[in-house]
């Protein structure tokens, strides 16, 4: 894992648009999406740069993450309306580029093989992004998931519903089930981008990448990935053990050495 301190979330954005832009430049790309707060920043930044530079999407696919069970594409809190809004409309991918579980499905088991297979027929992810839960979830893998999980049906914990009801107009409103990519199938893609923004991350930023790889913390899965770029602003590293580490590692990276 390659943990890198940045002074704020401004910073953490730009450098993961920095990562997405060169997977883009090189060549068809597929891009893994979250949604949620932390990735916003890093989405305007894109926007920005297709804007005044022309970095465009026009060849790339993206697949998200994570899908409410229960929520049709066009509820306003479906992922697939918040990718729309917050980046993927904004910017130059081509129809039907942009693929999402369909979270209306009457049989979740055969949606979720479904997408698994789209995966795999694009190609594979060859970055993905990640946020992370308050309870260390990625995507949406609650704690006790299995490492080795492919994309299926979870149930959300109070605590995720608590800190997602944020987007919805009552609180009893946030679904209780998701279809979410497994553990393995997000450890699929070639590169993991996993951001951390703000205090309330720190711990469960400190247990997916400095406790043991343990299904408590399901992010602690990513440390068995050979390619993982980890942003964080300082607070969300507030409880690391080894940023001085981090630190002195990320100030001597060779000038050849890419994320
Ligand atoms: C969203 C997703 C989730 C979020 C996580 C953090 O597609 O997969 O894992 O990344 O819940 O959410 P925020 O960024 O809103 O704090």
């Amino acid at each position: 894992m390659e943990i890198i301190v940045l002074p704020d979330t401004d910073a953490v954005a730009r450098t993961a648009a920095d990562v997405l832009e060169e997977q883009v430049r090189s060549g068809p790309s597929v891009l893994g999406l979250a949604t949620g707060s932390t990735p916003l920043g890093t989405y305007r930044e894109l926007i920005d740069r297709h804007r005044r530079n022309g970095l465009s999407f026009a060849d790339a696919q993206a697949f998200l993450l994570d899908e409410y069970v229960g929520l049709a594409a066009s509820h306003p809190a479906s992922y697939h309306s918040v990718i729309r809004n917050e980046f993927t409309d904004s910017v130059d991918f081509a129809p039907g580029a942009v693929h999402g579980l369909d979270g209306s499905t009457k049989d979740p088991e055969a949606e979720a093989a479904r997408y698994d297979r789209s995966i795999a027929a694009a190609g594979g992810v060859d970055v993905q992004i990640l946020g992370i839960g308050t309870d260390g979830h990625v995507g949406f893998n609650e704690p006790m998931s299995s490492l080795a999980s492919r994309t299926r049906i979870k149930t959300l914990t109070r605590q995720t519903r608590q800190d997602n009801a944020r987007f919805f107009d009552h609180p009893d409103d946030v679904p209780e089930h998701v279809l979410t990519q497994g553990l393995g199938t997000i450890r699929d893609a070639r590169h993991l981008l996993l951001l951390g923004l703000g205090e309330a991350k720190a711990d469960a930023v400190a247990a997916a990448v400095e406790g043991p790889v343990a299904a408590v913390c399901p992010a602690s899965a990513l440390q068995l990935h050979p390619h993982v770029t980890v942003l964080l602003d300082t607070a969300a590293a507030s409880k690391l053990a080894h940023t001085e580490y981090y630190q002195y590692t990320f100030g001597r990276k060779p000038a050849w050495q890419r994320f």
